[in-house]
């Protein structure tokens, strides 16, 4: 089956390779020539494991291509995904201007029956907004349908979520369009994967709500952590024995310095206007969006505190990103923080595994290091702002004879709080009590 995915970014790249792979024949295109240039050459423009590798077999074996011609891309193709950017309006609503513009070509290229598929995050109403785009163009008696088949991908782990994902939305009213939908996800199918067949409006919302409620879970577990610091309770231990409860479920209760990346805080911030447009208050959303705003200006108060200010010191930055595996800074808490102690003064050196080179284009007063020891090097303090791999099991000793002073602010909770001590640290970390170094 001939398939279009229109746009190259992240979902569009991912959901090309991955349909590729299942057997279907896909282009993918994009209006940017330099990326569609590089993509020809299995030159990946993001950092996403396994992605390189997938794109590079199923170009080989000829299921996988790319253009900036979208016209003879959407008249061959059965099934057209939009996969394009809904970028955030200041008022917090989603930009769908890249949505309206493939929606009139597709219009424009209509020729037969074809499904069209929204894969990008879009507020409940823009299937409708598509068709009637579509009609427009193409006329009242047009052939086609509108599906939304919302994407539940990680950054850092999109290619296994896409193979092995817990559902399948699929929203239309159109039976045809559903069981094409259902011929394109067959492998997953058969492997069990449960489907959801909705309305178009109830598709949108459910990714929506799936990632606002996953946002509020992490917006409640730091405010349970500020608490916890007030108790002298351990937060740990307190989502440990929350998550243990089956209804609660340990996922997603992971304090730290405020939820970042490309969906939920755009995502909340979407839903929250979009019921406002309805003439409904989302509550519970304003509140997650503020603690997470609050949280972030916590962690820099956390920081002032532990060093005595930081003004004129220097202070080692450990992770960039918005969260391990990617090189993705997009409303990372680490910007706020380095950028705060830009503001207060002192002197940031920083390493992060992937994200410095996006991160050299926004400061140059920064330090950027080769590694972790590098950053900690004449440091009055490290912090550490993003869980990678590589910071989890860093040589105590050698980081203790770097640093200025012996301090340690965890904002990810990697390291246990005893040991820290008795390993000569002072160490300040979420929602559990600080230690004090114990001088051996
Ligand atoms: C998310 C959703 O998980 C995914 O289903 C959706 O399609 C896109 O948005 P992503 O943004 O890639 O994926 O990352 P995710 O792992 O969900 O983390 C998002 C942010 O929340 C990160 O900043 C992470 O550090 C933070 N987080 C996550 C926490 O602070 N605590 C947690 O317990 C979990």
């Amino acid at each position: 089956m001939k398939i279009c995915v229109v746009g190259t970014g992240y979902v569009g790249l991912v959901t090309g390779a991955c349909l590729a792979d299942f057997g279907m024949d896909v282009v993918g295109v994009d209006k940017d020539e330099a990326k569609i240039e590089g993509l020809k050459r299995c030159e990946i423009p993001i950092y996403e494991p396994g992605l390189e590798t997938l794109v590079r077999k199923n170009m080989k074996e000829n299921r996988l291509s790319f253009t900036t011609d979208l016209g003879p891309a959407i008249r061959e193709a059965v099934a057209v995904f939009i996969a394009v950017g809904t970028p955030s309006r200041p008022d917090g609503s989603a930009d769908l201007k890249f949505v309206r513009q493939v929606a009139t070509s597709i219009g424009e290229n209509l020729n037969g029956y074809k499904v069209i598929v929204t894969k990008s995050t879009v507020p409940t109403g823009t299937g409708k907004l598509i068709e009637g785009i579509v009609r427009e163009q193409a006329g009242d008696d047009a052939a086609f349908a509108v599906v939304s088949n919302p994407e539940f991908l990680r950054e850092g782990s999109a290619i296994e979520d896409f193979m092995h994902p817990n559902r399948v939305v699929v929203g239309s009213s159109d039976q045809r369009a559903i069981d094409i939908m259902l011929d394109i996800y067959s492998p997953l199918g058969r492997a069990n994967v449960p489907f959801v067949i909705s309305g178009v409006e109830t598709a949108e919302l459910i990714k929506y709500a799936s990632n606002a409620f996953l946002a509020t879970k992490i917006s409640f577990i730091n405010e349970v952590a500020r608490l916890s610091e007030r108790l002298g309770a351990d937060v740990e231990k307190v989502a440990r024995g929350m998550g243990l409860d089956n209804r609660i479920g340990p996922k997603f209760l992971h304090p730290g310095p405020g939820f970042g990346g490309s969906c939920f805080p755009k995502d909340s911030r979407a839903i929250t206007q979009i019921a406002q447009e309805h003439g409904m208050s989302f509550r519970i959303m304003e509140a997650v969006l503020e603690v997470n705003d609050a949280t972030k200006r916590r962690m820099i108060r956390k920081i002032e505190q532990a060093t005595g200010g930081t003004a004129g010191k220097t202070i080692g930055v450990l992770g960039l990103s918005f969260k391990p595996q990617t090189d993705d800074i997009r409303e990372s808490a680490a910007l706020d923080i380095v950028d705060a102690l830009r503001a207060n003064g002192a002197k940031v050196r920083t390493h992060d595994p992937a994200a410095m080179e996006e991160c050299r284009k926004l400061w140059d007063d920064v330090d950027f290091a080769e590694d972790a020891y590098q950053a900690a090097d004449g440091a009055d303090a490290l912090v550490i702002v993003t869980e990678w791999n590589e910071f989890r099991a860093l040589d105590l000793d050698r980081l203790k004879k770097l640093l200025k002073r012996p301090l340690i602010i965890d904002l990810r909770n990697i390291y246990d709080p005893s040991k820290m001590a008795a390993a000569g640290f002072d160490y300040v970390s979420v929602g559990r009590p600080a230690t004090k170094r114990v001088d051996s």
